[in-house]
């Protein structure tokens, strides 16, 4: 019988990568998340009964010690950008994450690979880096043989970063930025599910490690990149820190007011990290010494932000054109 590993937050946009990789390795693949209705696409991954969508919440302890059961190695990627609610912060990066290492120690689980992030402070700036840095160290508390993982920003064909600024380019000449001198070193989602298979297969030592890519660009230089791949001018515009942090009061009481309807597009809490660089500190372990080779952000990009081009997949096709008759003189 092939051994099983249980994912929680299979089914999210780092998860299901990392449920991809798994399955190709032969792994029985436990996807646990909250609503496994929707994570039917995971099952493709491998072959019929090999990868399987289970309800689950991290919040609650019988929900976990369920899906922890019987299992060989766990693997956290469950994560939140919400500061109210049930899910939130606190809950869920480091309730969740503490509850998830204690129960996959008491019920004997081999190996844990908690998905953290870069910055992960119990003393950080924002509420978003406090609670991951106290979801660490409970992970750290209750398996001290974790492999912890700490992400800059992750790029990939279902990201929000770059699809989300790419799609904001409809709607206008401005593309407005906060923090744009602040540098980010964006990471390949398909890297990052590598070193957590590597972590859940016992191929990494135990203990932290901070993943960037081999781009290490401002946020600016980020923007333009993204633009430049999408064949499209638009003026960045940096909003300094105060006046964003006033519209995040205005977004958020929008949120609130609205029920929710309309979401914030900042957060003050997202201002907060935005003032501080995301890249991998220099000595810090990454992937390089987990044997996983960084792929460039010039190598993905082009494949899945086509579709902003202002030609979408013809653009290609026109600009060949454009060539081939330039060197014509026609
Ligand atoms: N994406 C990035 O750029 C980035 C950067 C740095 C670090 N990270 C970290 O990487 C990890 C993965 O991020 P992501 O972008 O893949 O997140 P995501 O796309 O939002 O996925 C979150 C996953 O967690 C599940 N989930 C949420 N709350 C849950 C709960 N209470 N119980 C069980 N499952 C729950 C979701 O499914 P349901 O909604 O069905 O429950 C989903 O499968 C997170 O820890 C995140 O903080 C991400």
């Amino acid at each position: 019988m092939s051994k099983l590993v249980t994912i929680f937050g299979g089914s999210g946009f780092v998860g299901r990568y990392v449920a991809s990789r798994m399955a190709q390795d032969g792994w029985r693949v436990r996807v646990a998340c909250r609503r496994p209705e929707t994570a039917g696409f995971v099952r493709t991954y491998g072959d019929v009964g090999q990868v399987e969508p289970v309800m689950c919440n991290i919040r609650n302890d019988d929900s976990v010690r369920s899906v922890t059961r019987g299992t060989d190695a766990i693997i956290n990627c469950v994560g939140t950008f919400d500061r109210k609610g049930k899910n939130n912060f606190g809950a869920v990066q480091d309730e969740g994450a503490t509850r998830i290492a204690r129960i996959a120690a008491e019920e004997g689980a081999s190996h844990l690979v908690h998905i953290s992030a870069i910055g992960a402070d119990v003393d950080g700036a924002s509420l978003y880096a406090q609670s991951k840095g106290r979801g660490e160290a409970g992970v750290q508390k209750h398996f001290p043989n974790a492999v912890i993982l700490r992400p800059s920003v992750v790029f990939g064909p279902e990201d929000q970063f770059f699809n989300r600024f790419a799609g904001m380019t409809k709607f206008g000449p401005v593309l407005p930025v906060v923090g744009a001198d602040t540098r980010f070193q964006p990471v390949y989602v398909d890297d990052v599910a590598q070193a957590a298979a590597l972590g859940a297969q016992g191929s990494a030592a135990p203990g932290i490690y901070e993943l960037g890519g081999p781009d290490v660009q401002t946020f600016r230089e980020l923007m333009q990149s993204m633009l430049d791949v999408i064949r499209r001018r638009r003026l960045i515009v940096n909003i300094p820190f105060l006046p964003a942090q006033l519209l995040a009061v205005l977004m958020e009481a929008g949120q609130t007011l609205t029920l929710g309807l309309v979401p914030a597009q900042i957060t003050r809490d997202q201002v907060k990290s935005l003032k501080s660089d995301n890249i991998v500190p220099d000595g810090a372990r990454g992937l390089n010494d987990m044997g996983v080779e960084p792929t460039a952000m010039a190598a993905v990009l082009p494949d899945y932000l086509w579709r902003f081009r202002p030609s979408g997949q013809y653009a290609a096709i026109k600009e060949s054109a454009k060539d081939t008759a330039g060197k014509l003189g026609t």
